[in-house]
């Protein structure tokens, strides 16, 4: 039980209208909303550009304390600007509110055209990390750096949640997605950490698969995979292609789930060059919200409005991204009016009731990692990353300084000294490995610096290369 926000016997819900189209399509949802009294009061907060045009502020902090007093929140489409500009009001939120899961159901609608029949996919992506904090330095003038950050934490929740979710919806088999064999510690510790889970759910098949494999099996075979699970950018890739698989992306939906607050949302995003026209599709947000009321345990209302968003396509009745000619409204009055047909569904009955005994959504996650502390790390030399434009010369760096030897020199990840193994094009960002043969103190590296300072030389970066028990905790060049 989450302490939802309860008034009058109704939840209470915030809502972001959001930018673009997101106006119109948040829209059909409150119109089919009230039409069939679902017992939700929305309480309207604001989010993005226009809400940065309005107040200067894309995500205020009322926003955010409305979400996290009722718990749960409707979310339309924000535009974030591009190369410049306040950062993604989306990232935002799931990082405010540790929105650690993002979970996006890719399943065959009838009557879609697609190319595959049969798919019931469900994507669970990582929603905190990885490249996600974008953060991100200028190198040198010419290189920028995006740290990809992993932790054992992160991995277990997402992982731990994915597992859970798959157990609790009967699935048969969940994947771990990654790039383990290039990104050997990052994605080495997400895929880890899922085969380490996955011993606790003997009847789920457990398995992963490479990325790139992963694209080229979805497109020949999407029907053989069930539950994915993944590190942020992956996800978010691979989650916008199984909304192609499935037909559109004006269909895709998803929750970010926490352990305590939930954001359901369209997958797409603001559309802005549709935007005001009523020609938007809101297939998506209407299926993020019954995903939202399924959540509340309020499972009537979400069938009876999946059944009339079902029937609109059955009947033909498309928006113009699939090749229909109806207006946003004119598809929503049509999806009330199917919905006048199902009598016969009774909204009082038992599934309705506000009570949460057996919600199939709401996951627990315990046993997070305890944090192993690095007392038995002890360093052993620094990676210099440092500016250097005479391209046709090494840095004017000391190759040995004190205990400390140069072990290799870099550009763009590519060792040129003490083997030049490639012809590769230089930039003026040299990484510069110095290694002592035992352990130094961090004064060591404080003398280096200075003397690299000395020779007119800026360094962009440092990083500490520590060993634990003799092993690296530091890739190879
Ligand atoms: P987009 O998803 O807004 O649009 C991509 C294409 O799909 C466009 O041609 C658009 O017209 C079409 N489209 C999207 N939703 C549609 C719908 N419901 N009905 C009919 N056609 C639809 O992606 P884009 O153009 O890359 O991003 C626009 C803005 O949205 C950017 O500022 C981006 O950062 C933001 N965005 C926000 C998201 C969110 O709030 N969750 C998610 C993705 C992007």
């Amino acid at each position: 039980m989450r302490g939802f926000n309860i008034i009058d016997g109704k939840f209470v819900v915030s809502l972001i209208r959001g930018d673009g189209i997101g106006p119109e399509i948040i829209e059909s949802v409150l119109k089919i909303f009230d039409y069939i009294n679902v017992p939700i009061i929305f309480e309207e907060v604001f989010a993005g550009l226009e809400c940065y045009n309005k107040f200067g502020d894309p995500l205020p902090i009322e926003t955010l304390n409305s979400i996290k007093k009722n718990k749960i929140a409707l979310k339309g489409p924000t535009t974030t600007p591009k190369g410049e500009g306040f950062k993604s009001v989306n990232v935002a939120i799931r990082k405010a509110l540790d929105l650690f899961a993002n979970v996006r159901p890719s399943k065959t609608i009838p009557n879609i055209p697609s190319k595959y029949d049969n798919i019931d996919l469900i994507v669970i992506r990582e929603n905190i990390e990885d490249t996600y904090p974008a953060v991100e330095y200028y190198q040198t003038p010419d290189v920028v750096q995006t740290l990809r950050i992993t932790s054992k934490q992160g991995s277990y929740m997402v992982n731990k949640f994915a597992f859970e979710l798959a157990k609790k919806l009967n699935r048969r088999r969940v994947t771990c997605v990654h790039k383990a064999n290039i990104h050997k510690f990052s994605d080495g510790m997400f895929l880890n950490t899922f085969y380490e889970i996955s011993k606790d759910y003997k009847d789920l098949v457990s398995d992963d698969i490479i990325v790139d494999n992963l694209c080229m099996q979805l497109v020949k075979n999407p029907e053989d995979f069930d539950v994915l699970v993944l590190p942020n950018i992956f996800g978010d890739i691979v989650s916008d292609l199984c909304a192609g698989l499935v037909g559109s992306l004006g269909l895709a939906y998803s929750g970010n789930i926490g352990l305590n607050y939930a954001v359901f949302e369209a997958v797409h995003g603001s559309a802005p060059d549709i935007a005001n026209k009523n020609i938007a599709n809101p297939s998506a947000i209407i299926l993020a919200a019954t995903y939202m009321l399924k959540y509340l345990n309020l499972f009537d209302f979400a069938y009876l409005i999946e059944q009339a968003l079902f029937k609109n396509f059955e009947n033909g009745i498309f928006t113009k991204d699939l090749k229909g000619n109806y207006s946003t409204s004119e598809f929503t009055q049509h999806l009330i009016k199917n919905i006048s047909t199902y009598k016969q569904v009774s909204l009082n009955n038992e599934n309705n009731k506000i009570e949460f005994n057996d919600n199939k959504n709401q996951i627990e996650i315990k046993d997070i990692p305890v944090l192993c502390d690095s007392k038995d790390w002890e360093l052993f030399g620094v990676d210099v990353f440092i500016e250097w434009n005479d391209l046709r010369t090494l840095p004017a760096i000391p190759f040995e300084y004190k205990s400390l030897r140069i072990d290799f020199i870099s550009n763009r990840a590519t060792k040129i000294y003490p083997d030049k193994i490639s012809d590769i094009t230089l930039v003026n960002w040299y990484r510069c490995r110095y290694l002592s043969n035992s352990k130094i103190d961090i004064n060591l590296i404080q003398e280096l610096v200075n003397e690299i300072y000395k020779n007119g030389i800026r360094i962009s970066q440092l990083e500490f290369l520590y060993k634990e028990n003799n092993k690296n905790m530091f890739s190879q060049e």
